[in-house]
């Protein structure tokens, strides 16, 4: 059976490791590795531009191996259609999401930012974290395979105060689970708001759409969003709409609903507010199961919210990482992030970072393992 180790083997752990490849040059000559890490039947692939992790090959409820995540396949594919564009699987920063008007105000100063979406800044600017090449060290240790990349990004890096550093951890385990560690400090008065924005597909990429996966969000309320998908502020209960995903439900199910809130973002778009804001623990965010494969996805943070975004506006221009064009709904992003806007609306959640102090975050992606493991 293909996948199926000989009679009575498990996958030797402690075969954990990360090894560096070139992958290319970025557009300012920047040389860019990709790092594989693998650890058993998982394997994660990240690049130095973007920190973008480009592939999460997993094995399935019978042992076969695919790529569950969607991507390009060459550096030329990120460089090009990335941003402005889907932001296939990149570190995004210095804020996730969107800022309206691409300004906020920090002690008592206004800053503006670069717009790159219509009247707002989206996912910190035209030359955000995920177009910057990271520098990278080999963090593996047997048993787990890791690599971190560190960006010192300037004082008034697309118009963002403060000289901020930030340093990405990924780490793959022997139990399949991807963590992304995120720390940054800086030397004035800023505001931050890191995540990973990697699309999910656990059919394998480019397999269709997930409209068949099952979702559930630990959530009982999320953000409206205004004509431009800024949240109105308001926080409003999931119950009796298409939004409650507190019981596993099909993503297909109330996507065609009607709710204008489905309507403004052409699907769903939106933060879901996990439970009291401000704790810094790990609490579950997702669960993601795709019937059809038996892999399951679950997702656990240390922040307060997170931005499922069924790929709405993916429309079938886009060639993936295995040849075959990306449309509408093919995957679905689980972007675990503070609220966005959250610098203009005094009601979520602060997001600012002071010099001395240390902006932490944590998330866990559980990735489906070995099987044979059960
Ligand atoms: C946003 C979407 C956007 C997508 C790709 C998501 O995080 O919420 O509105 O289209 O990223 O850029």
């Amino acid at each position: 059976m293909p996948g199926q180790p000989a009679a009575g083997a498990t996958h030797a752990r402690g075969n954990a490791a990360a090894v560096a490849e070139p992958f290319g040059t970025a557009p300012d000559g920047t040389p860019v590795d990709r790092w594989t890490l693998s650890n058993g039947p998982v394997t994660v692939r990240v690049l130095t531009y973007g920190g973008i992790v480009q592939s999460v090959e997993v094995p399935d409820a019978g042992g076969r191996v695919t790529n569950v995540v969607l991507g390009f396949a060459d550096l030329a594919g990120y460089v090009e259609h990335n941003n402005p564009g889907p932001y296939f699987g990149a570190l995004i920063g210095r804020f996730g999401n969107r800022l309206a008007g691409g300004r906020f105000t920090v002690d008592g100063r206004t800053h503006q930012l670069p717009l790159n979406e219509g009247p707002n800044t989206l996912h910190g600017g035209p030359e955000g974290f995920d177009r910057q090449v990271w520098t990278t060290t080999d963090v593996s240790d047997g048993e787990v395979a890791g690599v971190r990349l560190t960006l010192v990004s300037p004082a008034g890096h697309q118009g963002f105060p403060g000289t901020l550093t930030t340093v990405v951890t990924y780490t793959l385990d022997a139990a399949s689970r991807l963590t992304v560690h995120y720390e940054a400090t800086t030397d004035a008065p800023t505001v931050v708001n890191l995540t990973n924005h990697t699309y999910w597909n656990l059919s394998g990429e480019g397999s269709g759409n997930v409209h068949g996966h099952v979702l559930q969000l630990d959530a009982e309320g999320y953000l409206p969003i205004d004509g431009t998908l800024i949240p109105t502020g308001e926080i409003a209960p999931v119950e009796g709409t298409p939004f409650d995903f507190r019981t596993p439900t099909a993503i297909g199910d109330r996507l065609r609903a009607g709710h204008e809130q489905l309507v403004r973002a052409r699907g769903y778009d939106h933060t879901w507010v996990l439970g009291p804001t401000g704790e810094e623990e790990l609490r579950r965010a997702a669960v993601l199961h795709d019937p059809a494969s038996g892999r399951t996805l679950t997702v656990a943070t240390t922040e307060p919210g997170v931005q499922f975004y069924s790929g709405n506006f993916l429309d079938g221009t886009l060639v993936g990482t295995g040849g075959r064009v990306y449309r509408q709904g093919d995957g679905v992003a689980l972007e675990t992030q503070h609220f966005p806007d959250s610098p203009n609306q005094p009601g979520f959640p602060s997001t600012e970072l002071r010099p001395g102090r240390t902006y932490r975050s944590t998330t866990v992606f559980e990735l489906p393992g070995d099987v044979r493991a059960g």
